[in-house]
């Protein structure tokens, strides 16, 4: 048999390699492997609405529209942030020092300078919201 006989099947065999590899080295790349949820938005109170202001100003470019995540971090509206596991003070902390990665792999958070505290309790009211309507409660963290 001659090499050239075989000359398309070698073309495809090395085109399906390259295409997984390019596929493989794609993923890892990915920021973190992003996730990005869907999630239901109740009637809102007035706070919580003052609060989506100020949010979609400071938190979305990163936590996405509604919390539901971006390629650049996390989901709010998630069971690890649920009361019990990160507490109204963690967002006060996140938005005043920044957060050191630790949870997933989008790096670190910027501390948010521009984030005055009472637009935080706002902002806190309103992921609170949108939690419980998508089924996320206080739950006791255990280490
Ligand atoms: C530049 C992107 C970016 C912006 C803007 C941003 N965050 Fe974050 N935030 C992150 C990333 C990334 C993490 C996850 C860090 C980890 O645990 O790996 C995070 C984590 C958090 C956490 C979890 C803190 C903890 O203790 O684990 C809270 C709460 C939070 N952000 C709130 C906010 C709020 C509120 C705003 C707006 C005022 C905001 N973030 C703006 C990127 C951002």
């Amino acid at each position: 048999m001659k090499i050239s006989e075989n000359l398309p099947a070698i073309g495809v065999t090395t085109f399906l390699i390259l295409g997984l590899g390019l596929a493989i080295y794609r993923f890892d790349a990915s920021p973190a492997n992003a996730v990005i949820v869907s999630v239901r938005v109740p009637e809102l109170s007035t706070t919580a609405l003052a609060g989506k202001k100020k949010y979609d100003d400071y938190c979305a470019a990163c936590h996405g529209e509604n919390g539901a995540g971006t390629e650049q971090g996390p989901p709010l509206v998630y069971d690890t942030y649920n009361p019990g596991h990160h507490a109204d003070q963690a967002f006060f902390l996140a938005a005043k020092t920044g957060v050191k990665s630790h949870h997933w792999r989008f790096g670190n958070m910027p501390p948010q300078p521009q984030a005055k505290e009472r637009e935080i309790a706002k902002i806190v009211r309103y992921i609170r919201e949108l939690q419980t309507a998508n089924g996320i409660f206080f739950k006791k963290h255990q280490m």
